[in-house]
């Protein structure tokens, strides 16, 4: 269809042969107008129930949500057992590759289930119960996987941390959730080099002046690197996990209890460990998964290439596709590694059919060029996705043409840590797609974009499309997040306040309506910048840099950036009796960032400058820093302090 036009379609419907075999179909949507809970029943009965559930939702208590009430479940017996038990247990439910080219794992049902039920049994030898917190802290290999599930197989909440993040971050992670445990690895593989991973928790656990809630440190061995033991507290993943028994009775959990922590970023420095619990997101991360990946658990193969330690690494790694019973890639490293072949090897390698990854990789693989993808037989592919951030237009229309052969759906999918499961979304093969919009609310899921007042921006040939305002969710969802850990003001306060009068979520991003009646995210209206697709809040960089002895004051912002999304650019107005801000001292200040944070909160430009533009109440007036990041005449600069900042900011740069 596109080939005979100059100008590139702007919708596109799936075609009739995909149409004909989808999951999804429209009345999904009608089932779901007509009696919401009912609905959400219908999805809940995917699951297994220990004990059924007596009411759908009880929002009594708003904002804290009740889900699937009085119902008891496992949610690794749903993940595993369920599946081995119909005599599935031979089907493939991980093939895992690693960094390593030639290093790889096939793991069945089967031997997922005794995995899982040996590590259950050796987390609680090590004094683990139901409610108890462990930090997982380890790259992308099959343990991880089992660890989670271990976790949720005794009811014990895990928080899983970033293996690319410092020590500092996961102490703080650590020490906000009172970890009793922390997985980790020896070592991981990055970029064909083998680095330590460990150092960092033991780094982690002796700062700081407190006694650490840690018992133990459990340790996969991954690299063979060498590493620092502490006798007694640490243990070898292949001592006690080895040879504990392969058996063990789940037990049933209440619906609402909560299955793990994911810190994220918000407005502040201080991360937040969201919180979510178990019949409700396994519900709907199981339903969406299903529909929006159209997953035919008998004959496709999955490959969804986020990391465990995001929300959608969980959601759509670990709990949506294996309550699914499906059968997925997983893969340890980076893209480029060995070579920028890597993706499409595997795609190719595994005959994979869904795949489902962030803009900003698909621009990667642009800008690497088509000779790399076209050098391999995609024809497997028949279903794309995204996640993360906005898609642009372009590198949409370049994904379908060059993974999809210009035939398959992409699914562009919104949706946060907090809301747990995809939200807004294409149903594929439902749904007309529009390069760049995340379309519309799923079956069951009410979402509004509305002004500073709560009024509907409807979509009006009058106002035309370019009216945006503020993303609301109006409806309870099952895997809404249950609070902040430790902070449930702070929940109230970010999530709840701003439309308190309705009742509704504030999710933080700027929207638009189209004439269709398509939403269009247009990205993070507050202080949380969207680099590649991770959330980092300026008030957390800011606060690495004025941790520099050399630093006075530090203000970040995200600009725009082509690749990226959005690029972190920092102004920084050093100590009276520091050196220049030279080369060096700005080299200086990225690495510390990098090591403070992590790597991907490493400033891609850190400007030395005299001032700051402040408002007079002292607040930074970002938006100004933005102008200036971006290359933009000033914007409104009348309630700042002394507007001829600028002339010496610009001058610095
Ligand atoms: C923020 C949430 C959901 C898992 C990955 C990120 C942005 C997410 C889209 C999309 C436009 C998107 C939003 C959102 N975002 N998906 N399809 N289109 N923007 O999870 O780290 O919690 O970040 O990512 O700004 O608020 P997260």
């Amino acid at each position: 269809m596109t080939d005979t036009c100059t100008e590139a379609p702007s919708t596109y419907a799936a075609s009739a042969e995909f149409a004909a075999q989808a999951n999804a179909t429209a009345d999904l949507y009608d089932h779901a107008n007509r009696d919401r809970l009912g609905f959400w029943a219908a999805q809940a009965d995917r699951l297994s129930w220990q004990t059924p559930f007596s009411q759908v939702l009880d929002f009594s208590d708003a904002p804290f949500a009740k889900w699937f009430v009085d119902g008891r479940l496992n949610v690794a017996y749903n993940c595993v057992d369920r599946h081995v038990e119909a005599g599935l247990g031979e089907r493939v439910a991980i093939h895992w590759e690693g960094e390593p080219v030639g290093d790889r794992r096939t793991i069945t049902y089967g031997e997922l289930y005794t995995d899982v039920c040996r590590a259950a049994n050796a987390l609680t030898g090590l004094g683990l119960r139901a409610g108890d917190r462990v930090a997982i802290y380890m790259p992308m290999v099959p343990e991880a996987v089992v660890a989670m599930l271990a976790c949720a197989r005794l009811g014990v909440m895990h928080s899983v941390v970033f293996a690319g993040y410092s020590a500092a971050a996961l102490k703080a992670r650590i020490d906000d959730a009172e970890a009793k445990l922390v997985i980790t690895t020896d070592g991981q593989y990055r970029r064909g080099q083998a680095v330590p991973l460990k150092e960092s928790v033991d780094e982690a656990i002796s700062a700081g002046t407190d006694a650490s809630t840690v018992e133990h440190v459990l340790v996969v061995r991954r690299t063979g690197i060498e590493t620092p033991w502490s006798e007694g507290r640490d243990v070898w993943w292949h001592d006690v996990v080895n040879s504990a028994s392969p058996e063990h009775t789940p037990e049933a959990f209440d619906s609402e209890h909560p299955l793990f922590l994911l810190y994220t970023s918000g407005t502040t420095g201080k991360p937040k460990g969201i919180i979510h619990t178990s019949g409700g997101y396994l519900t709907q991360t199981a339903y969406t998964h299903h529909y929006v990946f159209d997953i035919k658990p008998e004959t496709d193969v999955y490959w969804c290439t986020a990391d465990i330690g995001w929300i959608t690494g969980h959601s759509y790694v670990v709990y949506g596709p294996l309550a699914n019973g499906a059968t997925q890639v997983l893969y340890e490293g980076t893209p480029a590694s060995p070579d920028e072949h890597r993706h499409f090897e595997i795609i190719e390698k595994y005959g994979v059919t869904i795949y489902y990854t962030a803009p900003t990789l698909v621009r990667t693989f642009m800008k690497w060029g088509r000779d790399i993808a076209d050098a391999h037989n995609l024809s497997s592919l028949r279903l794309l996705g995204t996640v993360g951030e906005p898609i642009n237009p372009e590198a949409w229309r370049w994904y379908r043409d060059v993974f999809g052969a210009n035939e398959t759906p992409i699914v562009d999918t919104w949706w946060q840590t907090e809301t747990g499961a995809a939200m807004i979304s294409p149903l594929p093969g439902v749904t007309v797609c529009k390069p760049g919009s995340a379309t519309r609310p799923l079956p069951g899921i009410s979402a509004r974009v509305v002004d500073d007042n709560g009024n509907l921006i409807e979509p009006s040939p009058e106002l035309g499309e370019h009216a945006s305002g503020y993303l609301v969710l109006d409806a309870p969802w099952p895997s809404m997040l249950r609070g902040i850990w430790g902070d449930q003001d702070r929940f109230r306060e970010t999530y709840w306040s701003r439309f308190a009068e309705q009742g509704w979520y504030f999710a933080g991003d700027g929207a638009r309506y189209d004439l269709d009646g398509n939403i269009w995210v247009l990205g993070r209206i507050d202080d949380v910048m969207n680099v590649s697709g991770h959330r980092i809040s300026t008030a957390e960089v800011e606060s690495a840099l004025v941790g520099h002895s050399h630093v006075a004051e530090a203000a970040v912002v995200g600009a725009s950036d082509e690749h990226t999304g959005q690029a972190i650019i920092a102004f920084v107005i050093l100590q009276a009796d520091s050196a220049d801000g030279g080369k060096h001292m700005v080299d200086e200040l990225r690495a510390e960032v990098a090591r403070e944070i992590s790597p991907i909160a490493r400033p891609k430009e850190i400007h030395v400058v005299p001032e700051l533009p402040k408002t007079r109440s002292g607040k930074i007036m970002r938006r100004l820093l933005r102008d200036v990041a971006e290359g933009r005449e000033l914007g409104d600069t009348s309630t700042l302090l002394d507007p001829a900042v600028f002339e010496a900011i610009r001058n610095a740069r």
